[in-house]
C-alpha cells in the first residue's frame, strides 16, 4: 500500500501513520464485508451483517449508514491508487440505485449522506451515468420531504406522519450538499432554494444564543411558526448533544461554502467556538457536551472526527469568523487526540478504524464502540491532511 503525503514534524507523521493504519483496516473490510452490508456500529469491537429490516435480508442495504462504508472504500482508492477500492466502490452504486428504485427504506432525510457519498461521490471521481442519475432521483425524493410552511426538509417518518411533521434535526445539514449539487447539475434553482431555507430555519432556532444547539426543532406544520426546541440523543432538551453540535459546525460551514450566506459562516463559527469551549482538557468529547474533565461518561470519538471536518472547512473558509489559524489548530489538536487515545487496533477484519464511539446513549446503542460514520469522518480527516489537494464530496 503506497503512503500517502504527510504534514511536516511529528504530529504530521504520527497522522501519516495512522492514514496507512486506517488504510490497511478497509482494507480488511474489502474482503471481510463482501456480500454484506456492515452494521451502524460494531458489537464488541466488530462489525456484523447489518439485522434485517425494512422488508429485507440481513445484510441488506437498509438504514442511514450504509454509504460511510462507500466513502471509505473512495477515500482509500484517492489515498493510495488501488483499483480494489474503486471497483468495490463502483459495485455499490448499482445497488444504491436499486435501493432507491424500489423505496427501500427511503422515507428519511439522510438521503443526503447516503447518495453524497454512495452514487454522487463515485460520478464526481470516475464519471459513472447511473450514479449521477441515482443522485438526482434521490435529490427528487428529498425534495418530497419539504415542508412549506415552514420551509424545512422533514427529517424522520414518512411525509404523512403527524408526529414528525414538522420537525427536523440538526444532523440534516449535512444532508443538504445533495440539493444543492443537484441544482448545479439541472440548473433548476429549486433544490438549492429549499437547502438555503432549510438551513437558514435552522441557523434562527436550533442555534441556541450561547452557540450551542438543540438536537431537534418543530415547527407548527399549518402556520409554520417554530415552536421548540427537544432531543432524542442527547441529555435532556437543554443540553447539547456532542455529535449534534458537530453536525452544525461541519454542515453551516458547507452552506456558506455553497451559497456564500455570511450568516451560515458565522452560525459554524458560533458551533465551533461552543464545541471547543466545552472539550475536556484531553480534547475527545463526551457524548453531551454537558460533562466535562473527569466525568466517568462515555466519550463519542465520531463527534470529534465530525469537528474535525467541519474546523478544517472553516478553516478554509474566509470571512467573519472563519479565523482559519484558530481552526486548524483545534482541528489537529482534535485529530491528534483521536489518532493517540481512539484509533483502533489497525487490519482487523470487521473492526472499526475509531474505537470509543456512542451511536445513541439513552437506549444503549453502539455505546463505546466503533461505528462507521465515525470510522469515515475519522479516514475524511487524515485525507484531508494527507492529501491538500482533496476535494470535498459535501
Ligand atoms: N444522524 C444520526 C446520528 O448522528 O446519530
Amino acid at each position: 500500500m503506497t503512503a500517502p503525503g504527510t504534514t511536516p514534524g511529528p504530529e504530521g507523521s504520527a497522522r501519516a501513520t495512522a492514514a496507512l493504519r486506517a488504510l490497511e483496516t478497509v482494507h480488511a473490510g474489502l474482503t471481510a464485508f463482501a456480500g454484506w452490508w456492515p452494521s451502524d456500529t460494531t458489537t464488541d469491537g466488530r462489525y456484523r451483517p447489518r439485522a434485517a429490516a425494512a422488508g429485507q435480508p440481513i445484510g441488506s442495504n437498509t438504514g442511514w449508514t450504509t454509504s460511510f462504508w462507500s466513502g471509505q472504500l473512495w477515500l482509500a482508492w484517492q489515498l493510495t491508487g488501488d483499483p480494489r477500492f474503486r471497483d468495490a466502490g463502483l459495485h455499490q452504486v448499482a445497488d444504491f440505485a436499486q435501493r432507491l428504485e424500489a423505496a427501500v427504506d427511503v422515507d428519511m432525510h439522510d438521503l443526503g449522506f447516503l447518495y453524497s457519498l454512495g452514487c454522487v461521490l463515485p460520478w464526481r471521481l470516475t464519471g459513472t451515468e447511473p450514479g449521477r442519475a441515482a443522485g438526482l432521483a434521490a435529490a427528487d425524493h428529498l425534495m418530497a420531504r419539504v415542508l412549506p410552511s415552514a420551509g424545512i426538509v422533514q427529517a424522520w417518518g414518512d411525509a404523512s406522519d403527524p408526529t414528525q411533521r414538522g420537525r427536523t434535526i440538526i444532523d440534516s445539514l449535512m444532508n443538504m450538499p445533495l440539493l444543492y449539487w443537484a441544482s448545479e447539475q439541472t440548473g433548476d434553482p429549486r433544490y438549492a432554494q429549499a437547502a438555503h431555507r432549510h438551513t437558514g430555519q435552522l441557523r434562527d432556532h436550533i442555534v441556541r444564543s450561547d452557540g450551542t444547539t438543540f438536537h431537534t426543532f418543530h415547527w407548527d406544520p399549518v402556520t409554520g411558526e417554530p415552536l421548540h426546541g427537544t432531543t432524542q440523543q442527547g441529555l435532556a432538551d437543554d443540553s447539547c448533544w456532542a455529535r449534534g453540535q458537530a453536525w452544525g459546525i461541519y454542515g453551516f460551514a458547507l452552506a456558506y461554502r455553497h451559497t456564500g450566506d455570511q450568516t451560515f459562516l458565522a452560525a459554524s463559527a458560533r458551533c465551533a467556538d461552543a464545541f471547543v469551549d466545552r472539550l475536556p482538557e484531553d480534547h475527545v468529547p463526551y457524548w453531551d457536551l454537558a460533562f466535562g474533565t473527569g466525568s466517568d461518561q462515555p466519550r463519542d470519538s465520531s463527534a470529534g472526527a465530525i469537528a474535525v471536518g467541519g474546523l478544517l472547512e472553516l478553516a478554509a473558509s474566509s470571512g467573519p469568523g472563519a479565523a482559519p489559524e484558530a481552526r486548524r489548530r483545534a482541528a489537529d489538536a482534535l485529530l491528534d487526540a483521536l489518532v493517540q487515545d481512539c484509533a483502533a487496533p489497525p487490519g482487523v477484519a470487521g473492526g472499526p478504524l475509531l474505537a470509543h464511539g456512542v451511536y445513541d446513549m439513552r437506549s444503549g446503542t453502539g455505546v463505546d464502540e466503533g461505528n462507521l460514520w465515525g470510522d469515515y469522518f475519522y479516514l475524511e480527516a487524515l485525507t484531508r491532511q494527507a492529501l491538500p489537494e482533496w476535494v470535498s464530496p459535501w
